[in-house]
């Protein structure tokens, strides 16, 4: 019997590097826990190599991968089907292999949302504008999942105003341009004042990058803070957000959420996040 024909079921991670991904100890614990005869990995594969790697999904056995830097963008023309959702988001985080044909989507916008309602249940998407830092990859999943939720106004800033202008262009293709504003770096302070819910989708604030340098006090308290960065789970802006009183929101959920997903449409079983898998994986951060 070939690897594709038995039960056992193969799944992973690609990445150039892969060192630090934290997805197979997630992984693993969801299929540890429901007991199913399959294995997460990290695949190590150079971006000049990750069209082979893929197209061979199907002839190695393997069911599906996710996708992390810098393979999301890149692994667009690799791929018989992409969904519309990753389109938008312009990245595919997860490929899952079906009768020998590779579909792509993206489940980063989704663990943004969830983990969102779950630590601040009270947030409601429509109450009003939100303000989003960054302009990258993550940026882009938490501006898609925002507009879709039926947030009226997101205000976005980056310190490089024409990658955040170029977001402006093309999400005006998808929604009412007067829903996605641009601001200036310099500006980012004054335009908390009316806001409900303040996202960092940069490095800044994660271990090893400097803090995100922000002046808090024209926030509303009633505002949410969202930091999607994970390692350190509270970082500066959390930490002064939560002590002026803010709801705060650590970035781990986000990475727990996405999973999810994946999990359901490779290894067929739906997965929980619930506070032992959180404690499981945020061990992963001190090893
Ligand atoms: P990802 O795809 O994970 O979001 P990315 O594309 O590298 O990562 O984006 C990183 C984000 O962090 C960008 O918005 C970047 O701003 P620039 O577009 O100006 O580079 C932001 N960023 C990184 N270092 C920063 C710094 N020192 N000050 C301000 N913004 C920074």
């Amino acid at each position: 019997m070939t690897q594709h024909e038995s039960k056992h079921m193969q799944a992973g991670v690609v990445g150039w590097p892969i060192g630090h991904s934290l997805s197979p100890r997630l992984h693993g614990y969801w299929l540890r826990e429901h007991g199913i005869d399959g294995d997460y990995q990290a695949y190590a594969v150079k971006p000049e190599n990750l069209k082979d790697f893929i197209r061979s999904l199907p002839a190695q056995g393997i069911c599906g991968v996710n996708l992390t830097v810098p393979h999301k963008e890149l692994v667009f023309p690799f791929l018989d089907y992409i969904d519309d959702l990753a389109r938008k988001i312009g990245a595919v985080n997860f490929v899952r292999v079906e009768d020998d044909k590779l579909y792509g989507g993206n489940t980063d916008g989704y663990g943004f949302l969830a983990n969102l309602q779950e630590n601040a249940p009270t947030w409601r998407p429509t109450a009003g504008p939100v303000a989003i830092i960054g302009a990258g990859g993550a940026a882009r999943a938490a501006i898609v999942s925002l507009l879709e939720a039926g947030v009226p106004e997101v205000r976005l800033y980056n310190r490089t105003k024409t990658r955040a202008e170029k977001l402006g262009q093309i999400y005006a293709e998808y929604y009412d341009p007067a829903r996605l504003k641009v601001g200036d770096w310099v500006d980012l302070s004054s335009g908390l004042s009316d806001i409900t819910l303040l996202v960092n989708t940069t490095t800044l604030g994660m271990k090893g990058q400097p803090p995100l340098e922000i002046d808090l006090s024209r926030l509303p308290n009633t505002a949410v803070v969202y930091d999607i960065v994970y390692n350190p789970l509270e970082t500066d802006l959390l930490r002064a957000a939560r002590e002026r009183g803010n709801v705060t929101v650590d970035g781990l959920g986000m990475l727990l959420y996405q999973a999810a997903p994946a999990f359901a449409a490779w290894f067929g079983q739906k997965v929980k996040v619930d506070p032992a898998v959180r404690h499981y994986v945020l061990k992963g951060l001190e090893v």
